[in-house]
């Protein structure tokens, strides 16, 4: 099932790779007197690394976030923390890590319905990969950015992606989207009456 998932990404990453723009490319990231230990991320692995996120939105399974994510993965958004707490949105909701480690993710994504995810523009450095991201949701389309931390994969922490020998995972996401749009696909819980909410 796992050899199933990579050969899909790869082809998904090789697919995407060809049509992407050359002014992309941050960063040159070949190493070839040390390619199986390369400091930074090449431009496939970042593809293979953006390709595994946007799957684990559109087609979650738990095995993918497992190799993907390290333990001590966190994810910021505000977007997702106010879809999260609508009807009745605190201040205080706003700032805190919405998932506080792999495990808190899993519970959380792995809870989710699959939402379409279509990645626009793909970017990276050396250790952060920034995509640019559409779901085509129904009545209104939902833009967003994501920003990937980077870090070789961790022995015992699932595996992470890679075409060579060094494999990846991604340790932090921050990512914002347009959650007003998504909050009108769900039907607009925001305007529901909640009692104790300011309005
Ligand atoms: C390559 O990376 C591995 C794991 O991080 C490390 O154990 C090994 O010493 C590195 N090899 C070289 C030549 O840097
Ligand atoms: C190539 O790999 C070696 C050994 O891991 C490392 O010291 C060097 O910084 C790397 N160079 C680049 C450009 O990544
Ligand atoms: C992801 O899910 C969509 C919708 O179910 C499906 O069409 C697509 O083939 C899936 N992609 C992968 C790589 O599994
Ligand atoms: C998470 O673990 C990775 C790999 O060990 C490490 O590079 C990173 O700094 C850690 N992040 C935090 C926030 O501790």
């Amino acid at each position: 099932m796992r050899s199933y998932i990579v050969a899909a990404l790869v082809a998904l990453a090789t697919a995407r790779s060809s049509d992407e723009h050359p002014g992309h490319r941050l960063y040159e990231s070949k190493n070839a007197t040390h390619p199986g230990n390369a400091t930074c991320i090449s431009d496939t692995d970042a593809s293979l690394i953006a390709t595994s996120f946007g799957l684990t939105i559109s087609n979650y399974t738990e095995a993918l976030a497992v190799q993907l994510f390290t333990t001590n993965f966190t994810d910021q958004s505000d977007s997702v923390n106010t879809l999260i707490h609508e009807p009745g949105l605190q201040p205080q909701d706003l700032g805190p890590l919405t998932f506080t480690s792999k495990a808190d993710f899993l519970a959380g994504q792995g809870a989710q319905p699959p939402v379409p995810f279509e990645i626009l523009d793909l970017w990276h450095t050396c250790d952060t990969v920034i995509l640019r991201w559409l779901s085509a949701q129904t009545p209104y389309s939902v833009q967003g950015i994501s920003i990937a931390s980077v870090v070789h994969a961790v022995e015992g922490q699932g595996g992470g992606f890679g075409v060579g020998t060094q494999k990846w995972q991604i340790s932090r996401i921050v990512a914002e989207f347009n959650s007003g749009a998504w909050l009108g696909n769900i039907g607009y819980p925001e305007c529901a009456v909640v009692a104790n909410a300011t309005r």
